[in-house]
């Protein structure tokens, strides 16, 4: 597919006054820093599309980016951020929640993992929730650029070993990194195939 236009729409943090949900949705999530507004970036071809940061933490709101005038990216904050008070980290909870549970239009969850870190409980709980409320999901690694080959092929099979301990089948999976370029198709032929509208 190919991303002919890339618009920002909207931020806020109410389900409920997100665009209408009249086009097919999909949303980006993750730990903080994991490079989520990075990806959209990449992906969109558009350097400031989302706005990055090396500080976590950078993404606060749910952010509305409309592609080719037909779908929504979503970028949403990240959440394990250690310094996050206690109430930023409920409030974050209650609306993230909120948008996964009601958003009507979303199709697919992209949930990005840093793939230098071994299995996260944080993630692990984040997908147990997706699976739980039928809430479909794609696994991405970020930052692939960051390790060597053979580092990256240990800490993948580390990962999918994991994975096998609680589900029956492993989820799709792409691999990326926003500065080398990669997985931008993988991200957008998954899209095109799911975007039957
Ligand atoms: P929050 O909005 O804080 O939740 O973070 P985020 O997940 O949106 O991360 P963001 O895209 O802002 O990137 C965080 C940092 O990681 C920035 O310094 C990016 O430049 C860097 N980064 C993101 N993706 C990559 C990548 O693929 N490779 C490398 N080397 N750095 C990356
Ligand atoms: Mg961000």
């Amino acid at each position: 597919m190919q991303v002919k236009t890339a618009e920002f729409v909207m931020s806020n943090t109410r389900v409920d006054l997100c665009p209408e949900p009249t086009k097919p949705e999909y949303a980006f999530i993750g730990r903080s820093n994991v490079g989520k507004s990075s990806l959209i970036n990449m992906i969109t071809n558009h350097k400031n599309l989302a706005k990055t940061s090396g500080k976590p933490g950078k993404t606060q709101l749910i952010n509305h980016f409309i592609i080719n005038e037909e779908w929504y990216l979503v970028d949403l904050p990240g959440y394990g951020y250690a310094k996050a008070s206690k109430k930023s980290r409920a409030q974050w909870d209650q609306f993230i929640t909120r948008y996964m549970l009601e958003r009507e239009n979303l199709l697919y969850v992209f949930l990005l993992i840093d793939c230098r870190i071994p299995a996260q409980k944080i993630d692990l709980e984040f997908m147990e929730f997706l699976g739980t409320k039928g809430i479909p999901f794609i696994i991405v690694f970020t930052k692939m650029d960051k390790l060597s080959g053979s580092a990256f092929g240990k800490n993948i099979a580390a990962y999918k070993k994991t994975l096998l301990e609680t589900w029956d089948e492993l989820p799709i999976m792409v691999f990326s990194s926003a500065t080398a370029a990669k997985g931008r198709e993988e991200v957008l032929d998954i899209i095109e195939q799911t975007n039957t509208d």
